[in-house]
């Protein structure tokens, strides 16, 4: 699908630059979305360019279906537990590196392919990174637990809303069968608290706040800029 959001350009360019990251004989994570679906692609032609050689972990049915139309070998975390890098979106990055993920509902596999790999880059645009967290958190839950967690986020300050599908009727269902409920906290002071405490909601699957980020790939206007962990 064509990308016409106002950030097409930065996302294209700072996707295609962690895809130079890759070098042969790696097991590599693909995130999901429309960043770094570019550098999915951009792994695709040095694969057919250079004969490079790597295995993909696909993080999604989009990014496995991507993948294999850009004719990249693909492996399991069953075959290979540990990878060597993971590459990925985000919705929001702060200053100190805790990050939301999950608006493509895709966040567990995300986290647990992430939490797989020795190093964990991101790709955005700038208009990504931001003093604090503001954007709502996607929050995985079981189904058959929903009202519990819903009750649960709003005892924590947040305004819980069920996701619906866009051309579907009803809620979007996860590729692990479960719904997706994105929860409004206003500006997130304390990311790390947030996050146990909504682990802590009997039914929750996974949350969309990440503290695994070691690397940011940001591009804008003056090019892609490199930002490592501090
Ligand atoms: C998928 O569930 C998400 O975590 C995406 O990685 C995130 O929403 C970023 O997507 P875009 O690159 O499309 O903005």
């Amino acid at each position: 699908m064509k990308d016409v959001s106002a950030n097409a350009d930065a996302k294209r360019l700072a996707g295609e630059a962690a895809a130079e990251l890759v070098k042969s004989g790696m097991v590599v994570g693909l995130g999901t979305g429309s960043t770094v679906a570019w550098t999915i692609k951009r792994l695709g032609e040095r694969v057919k360019e250079e004969g490079l050689d790597f295995l993909g972990i696909p993080t999604s049915f989009q990014a496995e279906n991507l993948a294999i139309a850009c004719g990249i070998r693909l492996t399991t975390l069953n075959s290979h537990p540990v990878l060597d890098l993971a590459i990925d979106g985000a919705d929001q990055v702060d200053q100190n590196f805790f990050v939301i993920k999950g608006g493509g509902a895709a966040h567990t596999r995300e986290k647990v392919v992430s939490c797989s790999a020795k190093r964990f880059v991101i790709v955005a645009d700038e208009s990504k990174y931001v003093p604090k967290l503001t954007w709502p958190v996607p929050v995985e839950v079981l189904p058959f637990a929903l009202r519990l967690v819903e009750r649960r986020l709003s005892d924590l300050g947040g305004k819980p809303v069920l996701r619906l599908g866009k051309m579907k009727d009803g809620p979007v269902i996860t590729d692990n069968g479960n719904f997706v409920v994105d929860v409004d906290f206003g500006v997130i002071e304390d990311p790390k608290g947030l996050a146990a405490r909504i682990c802590g909601i009997p039914g929750v699957v996974e949350h969309g706040i990440f503290d695994n980020l070691d690397e940011l790939y940001l591009a804008g206007k003056g090019g892609v800029e490199r930002i490592g962990r501090s």
